[in-house]
């Protein structure tokens, strides 16, 4: 498979559990930038504060700093085959990056847009967990640990909650979201690339469709 999968959606659509889920079953390698940027953060150093500043706010990291990291990671040799990006494209400026990119290494994009109405979105949000040790996503509401605050696989690790996982930043990071990303639907769409799937029914349902589309794209 010689594919770049665009998992796209409004913030906690569910492209970080489909995403984790291509990547166990096809081998492929997920390439979430919210994850790669929330481990930098960690680090004690001027970058690490700046991206730290900037997903507290709920607004974008710079194209220029993203792009570098996206095109840095995706030249690994474990993206050969084909990847999963989860959170990239966001803005013109990547997506028109990613084509060149694709160009590049000889790989189709195939978009897939993962439709969540706003209702839905506190609740998978404000009820998100993740193990810090596999990275494993629970929400308190539809998929809850077996045990309230630790993962089923790693009990020794307290359960965590994002910082940007609050009622004030999710409007920041949906309008953001507005704004800035979702013009890129008509952009995949009108070159017929875009895949719609309603994110609103079960995690496995809504699986077998994208393995379905992956499959499917010549
Ligand atoms: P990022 O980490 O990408 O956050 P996001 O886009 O806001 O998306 P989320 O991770 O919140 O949601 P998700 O769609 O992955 O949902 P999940 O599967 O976890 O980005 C964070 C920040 O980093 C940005 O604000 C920005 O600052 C920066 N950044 C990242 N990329 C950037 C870029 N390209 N350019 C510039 N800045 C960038 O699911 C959510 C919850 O719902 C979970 O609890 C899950 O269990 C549950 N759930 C999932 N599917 C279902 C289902 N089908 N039914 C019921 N519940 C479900
Ligand atoms: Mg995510």
């Amino acid at each position: 498979m010689n594919k770049i999968i665009v998992l796209m959606g409004v913030p906690g659509a569910g492209k970080g559990t489909q995403a984790r889920l291509l990547q166990e079953r096809n081998k492929l390698p997920q390439i979430s930038t919210g994850d790669i940027f929330r481990e930098l953060a960690k680090e004690e150093t001027a970058l690490a504060e700046e991206v730290r500043a900037v997903q507290a706010t709920g607004k974008l990291i710079s194209d220029d700093l993203v792009i570098r990291v996206v095109h840095e990671r995706t030249n690994r040799a474990d993206c050969k085959d084909g990847y999963i990006l989860d959170g990239f494209p966001r803005t013109t400026g990547q997506a028109a990056m990613l084509e060149k990119l694709a160009v590049e290494q000889g790989k189709k994009i195939v978009a897939i847009f993962i439709d969540v109405p706003f209702v839905e979105l506190e609740k998978r949000t404000t009820g998100r967990r993740i193990c810090p040790v596999c990275g494993e996503i629970y929400n308190i509401y539809s998929k809850p640990p077996k045990s309230d605050t630790v993962c089923d696989l790693h009990p020794e690790a307290k359960l965590t909650h994002r910082a940007d996982d609050t009622v004030e930043k999710i409007k920041v990071r949906l309008a953001t979201y507005e704004q800035e990303t979702r013009p890129l639907l008509d952009y995949y769409e009108a070159s017929h690339r875009l895949h719609r799937i309603d994110g609103t029914r079960d995690p496995e349902v809504i699986y077998a469709q994208i393995e379905k589309i992956v499959m499917s794209t010549e």
